[in-house]
């Protein structure tokens, strides 16, 4: 008898376990704190019973707003029901875990997990659960975000100050800019965010700041992603200030991310050209103010590899051998100022198109230059005393070992861009018909800098391995340079050819 009963029990029991009713008459649905997803990978909104108990018999439905009906996500009998889901989710939503340790279902996560994460999946998500005797449900934001672009510094001179403007593009939600100065931070009244249809937010900032200053415009996303540019000012000499009106502009650099992604974005913006035609032609010397145009980033300007060669030199000028050339022994004495004596130009030249080279600064076991010029000229022959302006027909950028841990152009002589790393390998790209010229740093594939003008003549590659640093100056051959390529013999180079 005993046995009978005890074998009724076991039936009982398994029939309640393939029923699978709640075991409690309680449970509570709890979510996580507000989620904030890069655009594009998945992510996991965490939702739970508490105490924890298996939901696998019960419903559970994800849905936004008030869209009961139409659900992200529902399960039911055991299995997901898409006869009235979203069709926008279709195919996007699963299952996810709230933390390593979850037992899933079994033990109560109800997570959802969404898949290729858009702008338009931004809101509120409410998780429902529902067993034959009780429900509950709790909401959960989803805050997607998308890194903008590197804030692009400029600065224009307006008698005593200068006018620094910083944007940027491409974030999501809108982020937060702040300003600081070497000290401080400043506050800017003038920052102007706007937002294009598809939810992407692009901001703008101006702020008057003494001639001789460090700034850093930092843009910030809640949910820790912060990138920044930062640019030290000095006062321009007495001759030229106040005369251009219009002065130049200087694109910045990034200097730091602080961002879970890899630092650069591809933004491919061609088409959109800031720049009127006609205007000032004959002012070569004339940067463009510059709208909303992002500097190329490092691997799309490194697709126009070429290969530059250097052209013959005067043996008493310089020393070229095996690709390496420095000043000759004894033309200069310690700590004399770096002229056009010792710089000399390269071939092909370019009156159009997209161009990239390469030039190595040394190696950190034999020393790296501190003193050198590299850019593009539009001279044939470079006369030894000329003074190398933008209107003598010069754009570089340069590193002198008096000025520390910073590089300048010499169209803007009074804008120092801070540097962080040895710079091992300068990276230089022309797009002559857009009128921009581009320095990275190759190791770090980032940029260094960004100069625009209007170039009216053919120029041609630019280098000066500057007066007595040991370490030499040498372009970089790549074996498998594009269509660019010119028609000399290129020497393979271990360079990272990505
Ligand atoms: C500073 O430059 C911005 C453009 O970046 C311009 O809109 C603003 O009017 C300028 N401010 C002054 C005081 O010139």
């Amino acid at each position: 008898m005993g046995a009978l009963i005890w074998h009724v029990c076991v039936i009982a029991a398994l029939s309640s376990l393939s029923r699978a009713a709640p075991v409690s008459n309680s449970f509570d649905v709890v979510v996580g704190s507000p989620v904030f997803a890069p655009l594009g990978p998945k992510t996991t909104l965490p939702c739970w019973l508490n105490p924890s108990e298996s939901a696998e018999a019960m419903d559970i439905r994800w849905f936004r707003q008030t869209h009961f009906d139409t659900p992200v996500l529902l399960y039911h009998a055991k299995a997901f029901d898409e006869t009235t889901q979203d069709s926008s989710y279709t195919g996007r939503v699963s299952f996810g875990l709230k933390d390593a340790e979850s037992g899933g279902l079994k033990t109560g996560d109800v997570s959802l997990e969404l898949a290729t994460v858009t702008l338009q999946d931004s809101g509120n998500y409410t998780c429902y659960v529902s067993s034959d005797r009780i429900y509950d449900s709790s909401s959960i934001s989803l805050i997607v975000t998308k890194t903008g672009t590197s804030p692009l510094l400029s600065a224009v001179w307006k008698e005593d100050k200068v006018n620094v403007s910083c944007e940027s593009e491409g974030w999501h939600p809108e982020p937060s800019l702040h300003w600081s100065d070497a000290q401080q931070a400043l506050t800017s009244k003038n920052t102007k965010y706007s937002t294009d249809s598809s939810g992407v937010v692009s901001v703008h900032s101006w702020i008057l700041v003494s001639s001789s200053s460090q700034v850093s415009c930092s843009i910030v996303l809640s949910g820790a992603e912060a990138k920044e540019a930062r640019m030290r000012l000095e006062k321009p000499p007495a001759a030229e200030s106040g005369s251009s009106v219009g002065g130049w502009v200087v694109s910045a650099l990034l200097l730091a991310v602080i961002a879970v992604g890899v630092g650069w974005f591809c933004f491919k913006k061609k088409g959109k050209k800031a720049r009127s035609e006609g205007d000032n032609a004959e002012e070569t010397d004339r940067l463009l103010q510059i709208g909303v145009i992002q500097p190329t980033n490092h691997s799309t300007a490194s697709k126009n590899y070429v290969n530059v060669t250097l052209d013959d030199v005067d043996p008493q000028i310089l020393t070229f051998k095996k690709g390496k050339f420095r000043d000759a022994p004894g033309i200069a004495s310690a700590g004399q100022k770096v002229t056009c004596l010792t710089a000399t130009k390269g071939t092909p030249c370019f009156s159009s198109g997209r161009h990239y080279w390469e030039v190595s600064l040394g190696k950190e076991t034999v020393g790296i230059k501190q003193s050198w010029w590299v850019g593009v000229t539009s001279l044939t022959k470079i006369p030894r005393d000329i003074s190398p302006t933008a209107a003598n027909g010069f754009w570089f950028l340069s590193s002198s070992p008096d000025i520390a841990e910073s590089f300048q152009f010499n169209h803007a002589p009074n804008v120092l861009l801070p540097v962080n790393t040895q710079l091992q390998t300068i990276g230089v790209y022309l797009d002559y018909d857009n009128g921009e010229l581009s320095f990275y740093d190759v190791t770090n594939k980032t940029l260094i800098g960004t100069l625009r003008t209007k170039f009216t003549k053919e120029v041609f590659p630019f280098f000066n391995p500057g007066l007595g640093d040991a370490a030499p100056m040498e372009i970089l051959q790549r074996e498998e340079a594009g269509e660019n390529s010119s028609m000399q013999n290129s020497t393979p180079l271990s360079n990272d050819g990505s």
